[in-house]
């Protein structure tokens, strides 16, 4: 179990880490302007919080490490070759500064350079870079999460969703299964509160703010025997492009929600032309980050074994 504690002796209060949280509503001021976890709020361990805090006041720790375990231990962000890949975060707040074509197109370089199954190179990019754009793909995409709120006012579905959710979170804090009506009881319960207070906070950007966002897809129309690495070989794309906007003093993030919705939601491609014989395998949100990291959080813990 990851064990997070924030030394208010340290704390001078700044917000940052109640600022990068927004999405998950972990963290919130308490009366004394001080933050705190709550306690029914769904924590995805991205780290972020500690990773911005510039009084190291935020501690992770693992409680109890599980058997053929370890984890990547958290750091301060230096100047090391390694830096690239170490530092790597995905920013959720973009500046209103346009990116040069050149830069993206660079970027779109890098991605392409990337390996793929059998060389198939199976990816085509479609590019937003216009504020007209990104709005369409964030209404579109805000419709359907809103269609999906709605779904949730059916009990039935509702619950079905939030066992889920529920058992998810429990397999990713590594509580071994089966699992107790009790346990499960409080899971759910952490999820249902996460549910009803909204899939997502108020002013939510799915695309979060940036200037732009590549779509990336992969043709299904190919009978090949590589055919299983498609989805692979767009996200090994994706880590160079989010490595390749480092290099360019660039931010990024992968969009997994805006994924998730224009291949359930099938109008949405077609705002951007993007053809039925084509699934949308990745987006990645590029731009100007304003966030400041100070930190590199701990990661895991993940099952390693020497076999
Ligand atoms: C496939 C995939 C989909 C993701 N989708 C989203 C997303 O929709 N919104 C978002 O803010 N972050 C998204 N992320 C970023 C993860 O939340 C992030 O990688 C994780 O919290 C760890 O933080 P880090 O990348 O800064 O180390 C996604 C990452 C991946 C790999
Ligand atoms: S980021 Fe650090 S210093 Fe700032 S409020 Fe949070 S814990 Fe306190
Ligand atoms: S680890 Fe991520 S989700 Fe959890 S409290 Fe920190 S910023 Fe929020």
């Amino acid at each position: 179990m990851i064990e997070k504690t924030i030394n208010l002796d340290l704390c001078n209060k700044c917000g940052q880490c109640v600022k990068i949280c927004y999405a998950s509503r972990v963290i919130e001021f308490n009366e004394q302007g001080f933050p705190g976890f709550a306690k029914n709020a769904k924590c995805i361990f991205c780290g972020h919080c500690q990773a911005v805090c510039p009084q190291k006041a935020i501690e992770f720790k693992v409680s109890h490490l599980p058997a053929n375990h370890v984890t990547a231990p958290a750091g301060p962000v230096t100047k090391n070759q390694d830096m690239l890949l170490l530092s790597q975060r995905s920013e959720r707040f973009f500046k209103q500064q346009s990116v040069p074509k050149d830069k993206i197109k660079q970027l779109v370089e890098a991605m392409m350079r990337s390996p793929s199954g059998g060389n198939e190179q199976n990816r085509c990019y479609y590019i937003l870079d216009s504020g007209i754009k990104i709005d369409a793909l964030e209404k579109a995409v805000n419709a359907y999460y809103s269609k999906l709120e709605k779904m949730g006012s059916n009990p039935l579905l509702k619950n079905l969703l939030i066992t889920n959710l529920a058992k998810s979170y429990m397999e990713r804090l590594d509580i071994p299964s089966p699992y107790s009506r009790a346990q499960l009881g409080k899971y759910k319960q952490i999820c249902q509160d996460t549910f009803e207070n909204g899939l997502r906070p108020e002013g939510f950007r799915f695309c979060l703010g940036a200037p732009v966002v590549i779509i990336i897809t992969s043709a299904f129309k190919k009978i090949t025997m590589h055919r299983q690495f498609f989805n692979g070989d767009v996200r090994l794309a994706m880590a160079y492009g989010t490595l390749m906007a480092t290099l360019q003093g660039l931010a990024s993030c992968m969009l997994g929600l805006c994924e998730m919705a224009m291949n359930n939601e099938k109008n949405i491609p077609k705002l951007f032309n993007i053809p039925g014989t084509e699934k949308i395998q990745g987006l990645l949100a590029v731009g100007y980050g304003e966030t400041e990291w100070t930190q590199i959080p701990l990661r895991g813990p993940s099952k390693l074994v020497w076999v």
